[in-house]
C-alpha cells in the first residue's frame, strides 16, 4: 500500500486543488519593520487554525517578532526569508500589522494590514497610489467591521492595560521625586503586573484611579490592570457616557492619583480637564499622572488640552506647564501602548481576527472592506493625477 507523502504546504497540493477547481488560500505573514514592534498579525495558534482549515501559511523569519520562528515551524507553517514578501506569488495574500516601509514601488499583491491612509493622513494618496499602479488590493484592518459596525479585531484592551501600568509606574516615580525612565516591552502580562507591583513597593493599594471610557475595550483593560496590581475596587472610578453627560471640566478627576482617558472621541465635547482648572486646585490637587490612551493629541476636540506631543517609550512622560506653585503633573501620551505586551496583544488580536480570516475573502466583512478600498484608491488616483 502506498502512502501519500504530500504535506499541506506542498506546492503540488495547490496545483492539484486548482485542477479540481478548489482554490487554496495562501497567506504570507510578513515581518514588521517598525522599531520596537514585536507584535504579529498571526500567532502560532491562529496560523495552526488556518492550516487546519486548509490554508497555506508562509511565515517570514523574523528576529523582532515576539514569537520564535520555530513556534510557527512546529505547527506546520512554511518558513521563508525575512522581508521576502515582494517575491511571493501575486496570488498570495500578504498579512502584516503596521505600515509598509516608504517606497514608490508598485504593489501587485493583496495586503491585509493597518495602512493608516484612509483618513487623509500625511502621504495617504502616495501609499494608495502604489496599490493602484501595481494592481494590488488593500484590506485595512482598521476597517473590518461586524454587522453592527464594531471592529472585528482591535488592540484596545492591552492598550488600556499597558497605559494603566505606565501610569502606575509614573506615580511610583513621582512618589520618589523622580521622573519615569524608559519603558520596555514585557515578556507577558504577569511580568508587567509583577514589575508594577514591585515599583510600588508590593501593591497599588491606596492609589486611586479614574478610568474614562471604562465600558470600552481600552477602558476594560485599564480597570483590569488596576485590579491586578491591588487597588481597592472603590478606588477604581469607572466613568463612561452617563458620568460625563453633565459636561466637564470635572473636579472628580483632580481627586485621584491617576486619570486614564480611554474614550472614543467622535465629536466636540467639553474638556475633561483644563490648565486653568488644574491651577485653580492649587496645592490640594491629588492628580499626579494623566494617561491619555485615546491620544487625540492633535485633534481640535482633544478633551485633555493640557499637552501637545505624543510621548515615547524612551521618554514616557511630559510635564504639564502649570507653574512651580502647584504639585507636579505628568502626561503619558504613547500611541502604540500594546507594543509593551506583544505576546498577549497579538494573541488576542489574532484570535479575534481568525473567524473573519477563515472566511477570507468572501464574507461581508471583506466585501465591505474591499468596497471601501475601491473608493479610497479612486480618490488617491485622482489626487495623484493617475
Ligand atoms: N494609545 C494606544 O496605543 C491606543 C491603542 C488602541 C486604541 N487606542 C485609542 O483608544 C480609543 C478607545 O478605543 P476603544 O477600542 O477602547 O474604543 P471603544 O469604542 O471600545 O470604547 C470607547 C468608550 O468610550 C466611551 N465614551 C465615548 N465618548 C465618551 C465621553 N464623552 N465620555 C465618557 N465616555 C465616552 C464609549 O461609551 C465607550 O465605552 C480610540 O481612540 C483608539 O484609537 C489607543
Amino acid at each position: 500500500m502506498s502512502h501519500c507523502h504530500l504535506s499541506k504546504c506542498d506546492p503540488r497540493i495547490e496545483s492539484f486543488s486548482h485542477f479540481l477547481g478548489v482554490t487554496t488560500m495562501s497567506l504570507w505573514l510578513r515581518c514588521e519593520t517598525k522599531p520596537f514592534e514585536h507584535r504579529s498579525a498571526l500567532t502560532p495558534t491562529t496560523a495552526k487554525a488556518l492550516l487546519d482549515a486548509g490554508f497555506k501559511v508562509s511565515v517570514e523569519r523574523d528576529e523582532q517578532r515576539i514569537f520564535a520562528d520555530k513556534e510557527y515551524e512546529e505547527v506546520g507553517c512554511t518558513l521563508v526569508a525575512n522581508n521576502s514578501w515582494p517575491t511571493a506569488p501575486t496570488t498570495t495574500t500578504i498579512i502584516g500589522l503596521k505600515e509598509l516601509e516608504q517606497s514608490t514601488q508598485p504593489l501587485p499583491h493583496t495586503h491585509i494590514q493597518f495602512a493608516h491612509c484612509y483618513k487623509n493622513q500625511a502621504g495617504w494618496s502616495a501609499v494608495l497610489a502604489r496599490f493602484h499602479r501595481g494592481g494590488g488590493k488593500l484590506y485595512d484592518l482598521e476597517f473590518l467591521n461586524d454587522a453592527t459596525g464594531r471592529r472585528v479585531a482591535a488592540f484596545g484592551f492591552h492598550a488600556g492595560f499597558a497605559g494603566a501600568a505606565a501610569g502606575a509606574l509614573a506615580v511610583a516615580s513621582h512618589k520618589k521625586g523622580e521622573t519615569l525612565g524608559p519603558l520596555h516591552p514585557y515578556e507577558n502580562e504577569a511580568a508587567m503586573v509583577a514589575g508594577v507591583r514591585e515599583a510600588l513597593g508590593g501593591s497599588g493599594k491606596g492609589i486611586k484611579a479614574l478610568v474614562m471610557g471604562a465600558l470600552g475595550r481600552c477602558g476594560r483593560g485599564a480597570v483590569d490592570l488596576f485590579r491586578k496590581i491591588g487597588l481597592d475596587e472603590d478606588d477604581i472610578l469607572k466613568w463612561d457616557l452617563a458620568e460625563t453627560a453633565k459636561g466637564g471640566p470635572f473636579d472628580e478627576i483632580l481627586d485621584v492619583d491617576i486619570f486614564v482617558n480611554c474614550i472614543y472621541l467622535n465629536s466636540s465635547i467639553p474638556p475633561f480637564l483644563t490648565r486653568d482648572h488644574i491651577v485653580a486646585a492649587g496645592k490640594q490637587r491629588r492628580l499626579a499622572v494623566v494617561v491619555d490612551v485615546s491620544c487625540d493629541t492633535t485633534n481640535p476636540f482633544n478633551p485633555i488640552p493640557i499637552y501637545s506631543i505624543n510621548t515615547t517609550f524612551p521618554e514616557p512622560t511630559v510635564p504639564v506647564d502649570i507653574g512651580s506653585d502647584c504639585p507636579r503633573l505628568s502626561v503619558i501620551s504613547i500611541d502604540h501602548l500594546p507594543t509593551l505586551l506583544p505576546r498577549e496583544a497579538s494573541e488576542q488580536f489574532s484570535h479575534d481576527l481568525l473567524p473573519s480570516l477563515l472566511e477570507f475573502p468572501n464574507s461581508r466583512v471583506w466585501t465591505d472592506a474591499e468596497a471601501l478600498y475601491r473608493t479610497k484608491v479612486a480618490a488617491a488616483a485622482e489626487a495623484e493625477g493617475l
